[in-house]
């Protein structure tokens, strides 16, 4: 029987990513073909070497539908085990479990999770196609080696819909945003450090106040599962459209709020759980929690800032790390880990190749520059071809010029 992957993940995708779907979810037990032979035959799936790094780039179901269409995976031995695969069930699925990094990264296609470390630089070639997480506004050392190596590196966070929606990122946001309450629940009971506060209340005592900023994917879910904890939950936004979607689907259950400061202030000094969850699309999250906010909390609140990644929404927030993930400070906790899905390898791994694995196969089948030339989507997140840079936001951070994927790929 084969397992079908999550459907969720095409709503949004272009008609040809429909018919991966419908490649995908074909009869049980026999072998698809694509239209045509795949221009890939080989996939590589190296163990992620970056610290705290546990997903890993495709799960065995991937790894069938792969195999389905007679393109071989090859996977590092050991490469799921942080996400609670075993070799043997890529085996079972028909991978061939690898002894090395250099054999899984020696496959014309290598799938990964994140960027090339510098150990890893070394396996970067002209004949490579890379498909991972790539940054390279802040890693311009990965951008060097990807442009020296004259590889073809596509990066999961820039393939864009018509829609301006980034449909590789969407998961990780939605993962962080369902982790966000589970995290300040920990850290609000007393032995963590926080007030001693249970999120969902009991009878006849105030249940925890949780206030979020932010209903995006981020906010939107960490909302939810507050709101499913049983908790008070106040979502606030700037965008009155996102939180007349938000009212109409709760029903009242979530209290939503326009952000401005008299509103804030108020929720704030209220608040048992304070969620940062803020985005300005291409820029550095903006301050919404002062200082003098975070003073007037109550002792032993906490704060989730999910948006440190582009730099935080809290003024007294910095980053911290799945080692140590808290700091006091004014009496409250702050929480503030960068990568906050890596806590859940298994849940992010799914929910990430959910949304990767079409777009994975579309490159094995057309390759690259067909892949890129079938699908506006794909092309954008076409990075690096032969030296050249082909992104123009990731061109500008570089400070190089920039060339149209695809006059770059003619
Ligand atoms: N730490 C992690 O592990 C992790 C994981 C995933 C995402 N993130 C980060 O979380 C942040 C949110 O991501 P997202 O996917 O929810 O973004 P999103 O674009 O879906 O939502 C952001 C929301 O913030 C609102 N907003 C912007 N300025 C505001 C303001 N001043 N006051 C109130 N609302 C405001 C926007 O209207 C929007 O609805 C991003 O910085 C993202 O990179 C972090």
């Amino acid at each position: 029987m084969v397992k079908s992957v999550n459907s969720h993940a095409f709503i949004g995708h272009s008609s040809i990513l429909a018919h991966y779907w419908q490649l995908i979810n074909g009869p049980a037990g026999r072998k698809m073909r694509p239209m045509t032979a795949p221009v890939i035959r080989t996939v590589g799936v190296p163990k992620e070497i970056k610290n705290n790094e546990y997903r890993v780039a495709m799960t065995p179901d991937g790894v069938r539908e792969f195999e389905r269409l007679g393109i071989n995976v090859f996977v590092e031995t050991g490469a799921g085990a942080g996400a609670s695969f075993r070799d043997a069930d890529y085996e079972a699925a028909g991978a061939e479990i690898v002894p090395t990094a250099a054999d899984a990264w020696s496959q014309q296609l290598v799938v990964k999770v994140k960027e090339p470390k510098e150990e890893e630089f070394r396996f970067l070639r002209a004949d490579l196609t890379l498909f991972t997480y790539l940054h390279l506004a802040a890693y311009p050392g990965v951008a060097k080696a990807l442009i020296d190596s004259r590889c073809t590196a596509l990066a999961y966070e820039t393939v864009q819909l018509d829609t301006g929606a980034l449909p590789l990122l969407a998961p990780m946001s939605e993962v962080a945003g369902r982790l966000a309450p589970q995290m300040g629940a920990h850290y609000l009971e007393r032995h963590n450090g926080g007030r001693g506060v249970l999120m969902g209340g009991a009878p006849g005592v105030q249940p925890a106040k949780v206030v979020v900023l932010g209903a995006g994917n981020v906010g939107w879910n960490a909302a939810w599962i507050a709101a499913g904890m049983e908790a008070e939950v106040v979502l606030f936004d700037k965008n009155l459209d996102r939180l007349r979607w938000v009212d109409q689907i709760n029903k009242g259950r979530i209290v939503t709020l326009a952000s401005n400061r008299g509103s804030l202030e108020r929720n704030i000094a209220d608040a048992d759980l304070v969620i940062g969850a803020v985005l300005v699309a291409g820029g550095r999250a903006p301050t919404v929690v002062t200082e003098d906010m975070v003073r007037s909390m109550k002792p032993g609140a906490v704060i989730v800032d999910v948006a440190i990644d582009q730099g935080g929404c809290i003024e007294t927030i910095h980053e911290t790390t799945h080692n140590d993930p808290v700091y006091e400070l004014h009496g409250v906790l702050h929480y503030a880990v960068g990568n906050m899905p890596g806590a859940v390898p298994h849940t992010s791994t799914y929910a990430l190749t959910n949304a990767t694995l079409p777009y994975q196969l579309e490159v094995a089948i057309h390759g690259a520059a067909g892949g890129c030339r079938r699908d506006a989507s794909l092309s954008h997140g076409l990075n690096t071809v032969a030296g050249l840079v082909t992104n123009a936001p990731v061109a500008e951070f570089l400070g190089t010029s920039f060339i149209e994927p695809l006059a770059a790929l003619n």
